[in-house]
């Protein structure tokens, strides 16, 4: 069985793998990730065997704390180092330039690094732990196949990638996300902060304005991010934005939002929060039902739900 209780032994066995070559998935506060020692080619090409990934796409190194910064980025910007400070341990990846430790399997050849020190008890021993043994960085990606839906349980990620993943490789099971959706990705490597993913940190908290249109550089268009697929996020199920739901269609609504007749109801979050934190199992429950369809009533663009919009709009393109 490769689904592992969080218990310190179990912590230390997973850093131990890691460091050997092995993948471990392990939970954040966003959702699972599915890690590799950060500095091992090998280890680093099987997470995309797993996830069926192109070979040129980026991954997210996992830090400890801020003071491995220095470790994996050089130029850092004051504002990086500010938003770093004021956001770290949590729910943000910030890209920078990088050091000569990221090397291109790691960065898809870019000379830019994406780093992030998540806010989970379970993350941050297995990094502690990684890092204490020598290791340097964990790379991790969503723990699901590329295209698919983000695992926000242990059990989402065994149902997900089981079938890939060798008897070496270990699934650490910290219960269910907080979040729920991915982190804000900020792109710190110009005179000003840019988002490039929508998170649980939004512009207003970052302080971050919007891009004046026509000013986002031909620059931004060769740096490779999870905008640049437009269908990502996505169930079985074809999803549908704001449509009246069929007899038979699945729902996933703010609960004040009613059923209408013969539909099945996926979700019904009763705030932005909730709504980020139900999003993925509901649409993973419609493929367990076998639904052919989900209709997803979008909540107002405002604080998560700018993100929440986002992969809705992403798990609903062709
Ligand atoms: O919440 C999260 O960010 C989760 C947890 C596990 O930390 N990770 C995650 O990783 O969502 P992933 O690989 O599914 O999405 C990371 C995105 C990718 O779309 C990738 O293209 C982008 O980050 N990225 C990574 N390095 C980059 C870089 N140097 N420049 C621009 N984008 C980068
Ligand atoms: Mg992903």
């Amino acid at each position: 069985m490769n689904l592992l209780s969080p218990t310190s032994e179990n912590i230390l066995y997973c850093a131990e793998s890691l460091l050997t070559g092995n993948l471990v998935a392990f939970p954040t506060e966003t959702v699972y990730g599915l890690g590799a020692d950060a500095t091992n080619e090998l280890a680093v090409s099987k997470i995309y065997e797993v996830k069926g990934r192109p070979s040129d796409h980026p991954l997210i190194v996992h830090i400890s704390s801020n003071s491995k910064l220095e470790l994996w980025a050089t130029n850092i910007p004051k504002y990086a180092r500010d938003l770093a400070s004021k956001f770290w341990p949590g729910p943000m990846t910030l890209i920078l330039k990088r050091s000569n430790i990221a090397q291109d399997f790691i960065t898809g050849g870019q000379n830019t690094v994406a780093l992030r020190v998540p806010n989970h008890p379970v993350a941050s021993d297995l990094l502690t732990s990684f890092e204490a043994m020598g290791g340097l960085g964990i790379a991790a990606p969503s723990a699901n196949r590329f295209g698919a839906v983000s695992p926000t349980s242990g059990s989402d990620v065994l149902s997900e990638l089981g079938e890939y993943i060798t008897n070496k490789d270990m699934v650490l099971d910290g219960g269910k996300s907080s979040i729920g959706l991915e982190s804000t990705i900020i792109d710190c490597t110009g005179k000003f902060p840019r988002i490039l993913r929508p998170g649980a940190i939004t512009r207003e908290m970052a302080n971050i304005s919007e891009p004046i249109s026509g000013q986002i550089s031909t620059e931004l268009n060769k740096i490779k991010y999870s905008g640049e697929f437009e269908s990502h996020y996505s169930p079985n199920a074809k999803v549908l934005l704001n449509h009246m739901p069929q007899k038979n269609d699945g729902m996933i609504a703010l609960k004040n939002i009613e059923t209408p007749k013969g539909v099945y109801r996926l979700a019904s979050p009763e705030n932005l929060e909730e709504y980020a934190n139900q999003l993925y199992s509901a649409l993973r429950k419609a493929d367990k039902l076998s639904l052919l369809r989900v209709v997803a009533i979008t909540p107002n663009p405002t604080g998560i739900g700018v993100a929440i919009c986002d992969r809705l709009r992403k798990a609903a393109a062709d």
